[in-house]
């Protein structure tokens, strides 16, 4: 239901995935009625099976939706049975606001129920969401939160002067429920529980609503609204400040079966293709290389050193303005040639950074605005932003013309030349994505207590529709690339975007999601982890970093100084654990006390003769692994199976310290996770370690033969459900695994 030429794109993605299929369904339960309609006044709620256990709920007062609204749900899902496909607004059963009616899809149940007791004079009937045990039993995961006389649970406010409205939608949850996912937000929380998170884009922050919940269920929030999600300790609620349209799926899985509710989540939202085998090399930037000669040495000297390299980065201000999607010719002379020679030294691919901003300036800008391809805002077409000392509006990515003007220039200016990755930086939507205006005079005033541009767009308002943004700016390159390469959607992908934010379903689309321009201190490090075991949550397997943090801590004096011992160990640490998150990527805006290139450098031989033999030992390591990534990629594609594995995923069952570790989001949990099905991975986060305590979680039942753990450089193997404290040199990272060191190597782990 979504601009048009991505829903088709989008459709002919879950063809490919239903292909995949491997659950029997010969023996699932299919559902046993095809919706329902419940009126209750001015008020209508549409509830459809969907997927496997799964339900669509859609509702509206007064006006019913017109087809045209955003969706970011898979219609029909990846898997499923056929008439659980939610694909119109069909029911086969209307019931009023007393009636009792219940549908079953598989395991899941949604009933209707009325706060008063069914058969009571209330008309306030309300959805409840039960799981299907193996045994018979039920279980309610939760159900619409309606204490009496509490604010009604489906609720709708007009506060405009159009029909929009604001909802906010109130569910029951229990104190010792777990929140797993919400996108990413740089708070050291796995469990989410407690929080309140606002649901607008910033640098770093990408608040999603999505969530698997330890009672069984997975949820989504299918609005492109801002708003916010809140998890307390009795309601959790969602609310989207001007919408036309609620519409939220749940699915379930058995008790502490998160690789199945994750499966059933992804059918919902769409599954990743499989990446670049080079891309799951060493990925190398800096902010910035400033010209086609500094660019070549660049490959020279990786190619001198002997070191293996995958990608190449061109960073921002490699253009003479914003918004011609072009390098200037004056510092960029010959790309094509360059991108020769690049891969004849390297064999490395390269990628270039790209701004969704337009100044006066640029020669885009006159057909821009005329055509009108350019963000506005509610006061007129007004500036969004400011950058370097130049106003900018933003390219609307929610517009598919101007999608496509935009591709029409990256094609001409560089993909035809041999630059076919793109860094899509500032994508957060509204402005340039930092949570204060006027970006580029930011020196003396760093928080400016003003709302945001309020922008409008061809889709809608910042408000109504600002959570799109990112992702339709993902969609734009997507498109773009598959048209270029004449493939389609869910196919495997020749290059890639790197994108700062992204949304629902943003793993189907060839582009990494990292964490943001992070600052270059111990504290940050350890930050990422968390936030990296949220989006793998929400779903966004092909997560990456910047490697040693993007920017100084103007408190820390060493912090990204590559001349300062303090920050080339952390930048060490930071680098070892890299090798085990799904993309390698080095990059930052670093400090130096010696200069000899127009930014600090950044590349592997820079942090030290002590260092250069470890960095580029974890470089040739990530190689090493090259079988077993393309395996657990190939997993994620094929049913969701995720990638970074936060511990509740593979030890709930085996291990109650793990439950009862991931509800305090303490440390282990938060700073411990699987990369992939074998290697347990905890990085250093603290300096001048020597040793490292790591719990290793119970395996298995000690009865059914529970697998020991290795210890990668030693050897040493230890038993699960206990502290262990490892050497932890500066060389080591500290790294389990289970099974044999050669089935990692050879990707035999499924
Ligand atoms: C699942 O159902 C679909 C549609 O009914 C059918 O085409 C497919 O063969 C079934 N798959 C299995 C494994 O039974
Ligand atoms: C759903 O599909 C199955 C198989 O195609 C069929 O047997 C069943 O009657 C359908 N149920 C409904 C409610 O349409
Ligand atoms: C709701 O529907 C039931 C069953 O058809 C009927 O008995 C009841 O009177 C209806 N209630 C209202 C308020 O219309
Ligand atoms: C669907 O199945 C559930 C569970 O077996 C049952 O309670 C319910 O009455 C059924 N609903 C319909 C519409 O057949
Ligand atoms: C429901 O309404 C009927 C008719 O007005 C009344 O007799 C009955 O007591 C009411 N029931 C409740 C639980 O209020
Ligand atoms: C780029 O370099 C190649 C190889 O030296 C040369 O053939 C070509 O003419 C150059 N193109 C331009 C635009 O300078
Ligand atoms: C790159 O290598 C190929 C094959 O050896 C060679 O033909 C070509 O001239 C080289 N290109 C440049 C720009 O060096
Ligand atoms: C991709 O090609 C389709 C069909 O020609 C076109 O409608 C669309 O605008 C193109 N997308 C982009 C981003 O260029
Ligand atoms: C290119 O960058 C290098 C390194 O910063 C610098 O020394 C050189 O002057 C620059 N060359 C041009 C043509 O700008
Ligand atoms: C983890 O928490 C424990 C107890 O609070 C603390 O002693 C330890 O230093 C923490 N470890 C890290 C790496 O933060
Ligand atoms: C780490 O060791 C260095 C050198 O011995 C010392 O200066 C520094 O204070 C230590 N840092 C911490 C956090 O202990
Ligand atoms: C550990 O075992 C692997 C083979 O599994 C071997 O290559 C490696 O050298 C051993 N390491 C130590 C420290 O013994």
């Amino acid at each position: 239901m979504l601009l048009n030429s991505l829903l088709v794109a989008v459709l002919s993605c879950s063809v490919i995935a239903n292909a995949q299929a491997a659950l029997s369904n010969s023996t699932y339960f299919r559902p046993n009625s095809t919706g329902f309609r419940l009126q209750h006044g001015f008020e209508t709620v549409v509830v459809q099976p969907y997927g496997y256990d799964g339900f669509r709920v859609r509702a509206w007062p007064f006006r019913p939706p017109n087809g045209n609204e955003i969706s970011f749900l898979m219609d029909p899902p990846v898997e499923g049975p056929s008439n659980a496909t939610a694909s119109a607004l069909t029911y086969d059963t209307t019931i009023n606001g007393t009636q009792f009616f219940v549908i079953r899809n598989g395991n899941t149940l949604v009933k209707t129920y009325s706060t008063l007791g069914v058969g009571d004079n209330t008309t306030q009937v309300r959805l409840a969401f039960y799981r299907l045990n193996g045994d018979g039993s039920q279980t309610l995961l939760t159900n619409e939160y309606a204490p009496l006389k509490a604010l009604n649970p489906r609720y709708y406010s007009w506060n405009g002067p159009g029909y929009e409205f604001f909802t906010a939608y109130s569910f029951s949850t229990t104190s010792d429920e777990q929140i797993y996912g919400t996108g990413t937000q740089q708070d050291h929380m796995v469990n989410k529980k407690g929080q309140t998170i606002d649901l607008i884009n910033f640098n770093t922050h990408i608040p999603t609503p999505l969530f698997m919940s330890s009672r069984g269920y997975g949820f989504i929030w299918n609005s492109a609204a801002e708003g916010e999600m809140e998890f307390g300790t009795l309601r959790n609620r969602f609310t989207s400040k001007s919408t036309t349209l609620v519409d939220y799926a749940i699915t379930s899985a058995p008790a502490g079966d998160y690789d199945t509710l994750q499966r059933r989540l992804s059918a919902m939202t769409g599954r990743a293709p499989l990446p670049p085998d080079w891309s799951l090399g060493y990925l190398h930037s800096k902010l910035r290389y400033e010209n086609q000669t500094e660019f070549i040495q660049l490959a020279q000297n990786f190619h001198n050193y002997g070191i293996p390299v995958s990608l190449l980065v061109i960073d921002y201000q490699s253009w003479a303005h914003q918004g011609d999607w072009a390098l200037d010719p004056g510092l960029w002379p010959n790309v094509s040639y360059m991108a020769e020679v690049v891969k004849n030294l390297t064999g490395a691919e390269i990628m270039a950074s790209l701004w969704p901003s337009v100044e006066d300036a640029s020669d885009n800008y006159n057909t821009m605005q005329v055509d009108g391809y350019l963000s506005a805002t509610r006061s007129g077409p007004g500036t969004t932003d400011s950058w370097n000392g130049s106003y900018i509006r933003n390219y609307d990515a929610t517009n598919p013309a101007a999608r496509s003007f935009l591709w029409s220039n990256l094609y001409e200016h560089y993909y035809l030349n041999g630059i076919k990755n793109f860094w899509i930086d500032q994508a957060d939507g509204g402005n340039l994505g930092e949570a204060y205006e006027n970006n580029g005079q930011s020196n003396y005033i760093t928080s400016i207590p003003y709302p945001l541009a309020d922008v409008l767009y061809h889709a809608g308002t910042q408000m109504s529709v600002g959570k799109l943004y990112p992702w339709a700016h993902q969609a734009a390159i997507e498109e773009g690339l598959r048209n270029a390469t004449g493939t389609q959607m869910g196919q495997p992908c020749d290059s890639l975007s790197l994108s700062r934010s992204g949304y629902i379903g943003s793993q189907r689309f060839c582009s990494m999601i990292w964490s943001g321009d992070t600052t270059a201190v111990w504290e940050t490090l350890s930050a990422q982890v968390a936030s990296g075991l949220s989006a793998a949550s929400t779903g966004w397997g092909w997560w990456t970093l910047d490697i040693g943090g993007f920017q100084a801590d103007p408190t820390v004096p060493w912090s990204n100084n590559i001349d300062e011992d303090a920050y080339r160990e952390l930048y060490v640490r930071w680098q070892q654990w890299a090798t085990f998150l799904p993309f390698m990527r080095n990059h930052g805006s670093r400090a130096c006390n010696f200069q000899d290139a127009y930014t600090c450098n950044n590349e592997p031989w820079t942090y030290g003769a002590n260092n250069t033999p470890i960095v580029v030992s974890y470089i040739n390591l990530r190689y090493q692994l090259a079988n077993y990534l393309k395996a657990i990629f190939t997993q994620f594609s094929t049913t969701g199976r995720m990638i970074m594995r936060p511990l509740f995923m593979d030890f709930s069952t085996t291990d109650p310290n793990v439950v009862a570790m991931t509800q305090n989001n303490s440390n282990v949990t938060t700073q411990q996770y699987m990369f992939g099905p074998r290697l347990l991975v905890t990085p250093v986060t603290l300096p001048n370690a020597t040793q490292w305590s790591v719990y290793l979680p119970q395996t298995g039942a000690a009865s059914a033969g529970a697998q020991p753990w290795t210890y990668w450089w030693t050897n040493v193997t230890y038993a699960g459900g206990q502290y262990v404290t490892v050497p932890a040199p500066l060389e080591h990272v500290p790294l389990f695994h289970l099974g044999t060191r050669a089935d990692v190597f050879s990707g035999n782990v499924f």
